[in-house]
């Protein structure tokens, strides 16, 4: 059957340092993922074709840059947005905005950034991609931790106020084949 890969892009050099948001550039190991990532997924396909859908964003474009299939940058893949707290570590950000860092915790999924999104936002933004989806041969989305969890997490059917905390980790190719009511569902780590 057809299938819905995923992945978050490689490390960054904003993810090396702990700050939220950014348009950072792949740090050395991230780049590594994006030169290992054609190989584990050509062994997926078996010579199929696919279309990879990354972000307009740094990481997820040079994520993508060896693959050798047809590509779209799309916007609504973007990463969540932190809005005032772009760029901060969550040390800062509780240090600046106590207040907000102690919401955020109480209901991470509606809490909305100053001048940004929540969870609830993203998941309303990425209803076109999930239409695009459910009429779409195999394709590849490389994406962003809060993106993938909220993709992930529709595809098999969590609640929303578990989205938020799915473990996504890093260097990890998702393959996802629908089925009736659910997804059968396959984790490929890469050996970084
Ligand atoms: O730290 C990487 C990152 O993608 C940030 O850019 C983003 O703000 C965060 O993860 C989302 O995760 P959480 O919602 O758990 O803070």
């Amino acid at each position: 059957g057809r299938k819905i890969y995923m992945s978050r892009h490689g490390e960054s050099m904003y993810n090396l340092d702990g700050k939220l948001g950014g348009d950072s550039d792949l740090s050395p190991r991230g780049r590594l993922y994006a030169q290992m990532l054609p190989g584990i997924i050509k062994e997926k396909l078996d010579g199929k074709e696919m279309v990879v859908w990354t972000s307009t964003l740094k990481r997820t474009i040079q994520t993508s840059e060896h693959l050798p299939y047809s590509k779209l940058h799309r916007k609504a893949l973007d990463e969540l947005d932190a809005g005032v707290c772009d760029g901060l570590t969550y040390e800062q950000v509780e240090e600046k905005y106590p207040e907000d860092f102690a919401r955020r915790d109480e209901d991470k999924f509606n809490y909305r950034y100053r001048g940004g999104e929540s969870y609830r936002d993203v998941v309303h933004r990425l209803e076109p991609i999930i239409m695009d989806l459910e009429r779409q041969e195999d394709v590849l989305i490389i994406g962003h931790q809060a993106i993938i969890r909220c993709l992930y997490g529709f595809f098999m059917n969590y609640n929303q106020d578990e989205l938020p905390y799915i473990k996504i980790p890093l260097h990890t190719l998702i393959e996802l084949t629908p089925k009736a009511y659910s997804c059968e569902e396959k984790f490929y780590k890469a050996d970084i």
